[in-house]
């Protein structure tokens, strides 16, 4: 296809019939604009994040066309040759996909048509909108797992390493924020990593599911047509089909729920450690500051240096959360495709930018933190070595509770230091169990 003709008939979008009605509709489209307008939604600008995919889910369609001679090896290589061409203009940016068309999947075969002719219009054999989004949606959700799991992997990763630097440096603990024991950074620090490694195996699984291809259901119902479906998965770098057309159909927006609530226990430990620190940004804590690559200041009061970047990383959990309320509310609907669907597109999109950003950012954000190591070991007071105290002496032979009791005055000769020392259990303070950690991390990388 010739991308200049394509930008040039931009005016089009004016008129009461987009590219792609012209080229599919049987009968003359009478529909008007503002009707079209509202079918189409935003769906050409949400369409350009899966465009490459539609690309892809195409390429593998038709060479399972092939495989099945509805069309010959040399159609195959023309078509090869047009979507490569499609893929590089649209990269460039020099194919633009506008509301010229309806959405992706009718600009890819009208771009097929324009530049094949005939040819092109035996993209489509064997295949609905419904199949084709649904393929594009997978792979994209499939792609955008895989680098958010590398994304989680850095942030577990600089947990890692900044708990090794932090294994002796004390901080008070709290629960129900009063002061409680004396803990240490590594171990607050490796409770996110942890908590993480949840989120990655559980990524790990959903990824599996995922890895299912749903080309070849068409509408909802297969074809009369023997679609090599194992084939076509197999050129998408799918391990497996989707079986059942209707299940296939019905696992549109379920996925992409599975996706924004994986997503959702993600950003449910970010919410909690960002809280953590804009706790112990506080000048009354001032146990922690951030370095001036990410404070910002305030436009009037010259003395503020605020952490806007945890606060939008605390905040961030209300666009997953808000995404994925919005595709459970759509989901109320009887089995097959019904356009509702389409709205499950932009919440996923958004749910998904969101949280990458934030992963993005956060071992960058990890590495500007600055531990103010004084104020917090001032803040561990005797009264908090009350339990050590108290289980010394369990240990020279006094019943628990007796031993309880005679240390509540928190009177305790024992330095928190020692405090830490002792904490020889598994996990504890002495015995961090890092190499659990990164051994459990490993398994789930392979
Ligand atoms: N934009 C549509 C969607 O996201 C594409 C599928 C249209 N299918 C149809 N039968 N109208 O659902």
């Amino acid at each position: 296809m010739n991308p200049k003709t394509l930008q040039t008939s931009n005016q089009s979008s004016q008129t009461t019939q987009t590219l792609d009605a012209v080229l599919w509709s049987a009968q003359e489209n009478t529909l008007p604009p503002e009707v079209m307008a509202y079918l189409a939604g935003a769906d050409v600008e949400l369409d350009q994040a899966l465009f490459l995919y539609d690309i892809q889910g195409t390429l593998a369609h038709l060479k399972g066309l092939a495989a099945i001679e509805l069309i010959s090896a040399a159609d195959l290589s023309q078509f090869e040759a047009a979507l490569a061409q499609l893929q590089q203009a649209f990269i460039k940016q020099e194919f633009v996909l506008d509301s010229r068309f309806e959405d992706g999947h009718s600009a890819i075969e009208f771009c097929l048509t324009e530049q094949l002719g005939e040819l092109g219009k035996k993209a489509h054999t064997g295949r609905s909108r419904n199949d084709q989004v649904l393929t594009c949606l997978r792979l994209f959700m499939k792609d955008q797992m895989g680098g958010l799991k590398g994304e989680v992997v850095a942030v577990i990763d600089t947990l890692l390493n900044l708990a090794k630097d932090h294994t002796d440096t004390l901080m008070p603990g709290y629960t129900h924020l009063q002061r409680a024991m004396p803990t240490t950074v590594a171990v607050w620090l490796l409770g996110f990593a942890e908590g993480l490694l949840d989120d990655l195996q559980q990524l790990n699984a959903l990824g599996e599911l995922l890895d299912a291809s749903p080309l070849g259901t068409a509408a909802g119902f297969g074809v009369p047509l023997p679609l090599a479906r194992e084939l076509t998965a197999a050129a998408m770098g799918l391990s497996r089909v989707q079986v059942n057309p209707v299940a296939a159909q019905n696992s549109r927006g379920k996925y992409e729920l599975m996706v924004l609530h994986q997503l959702s226990y993600l950003m449910s430990d970010v919410r909690r450690f960002s809280w953590d620190l804009s706790l112990f940004m506080t000048q009354e804590f001032n146990f922690i500051g951030l370095k001036n690559t990410h404070t910002t200041g305030s436009s009037i009061m010259p003395n503020k240096n605020n952490p806007d970047v945890v606060e939008i990383m605390r905040a961030s959990q209300a666009v997953v959360d808000g995404a994925a309320a919005q595709v459970h509310a759509l989901l109320s609907l009887p089995s097959g495709y019904q356009r509702d669907l389409q709205l499950s597109k932009e919440p996923l999109i958004k749910g998904l930018k969101a949280t990458r950003d934030t992963f993005v950012l956060l071992p960058g954000l990890l590495e500007a933190l600055v531990f103010n190591t004084d104020i917090m070991q001032a803040a561990i007071t005797p009264a908090m070595m009350a339990t050590d105290q108290a289980l010394a002496q369990v240990q020279q032979g006094q019943s628990f509770r007796d031993a309880y009791l005679a240390s509540k005055d928190g009177q305790t000769p024992i330095t928190p230091e020692q405090s830490i020392q002792a904490r020889v259990s598994l996990g504890g303070a002495a015995n961090l169990g890092l190499e659990i950690l990164e051994e459990r991390l490993e398994g789930l990388t392979q």
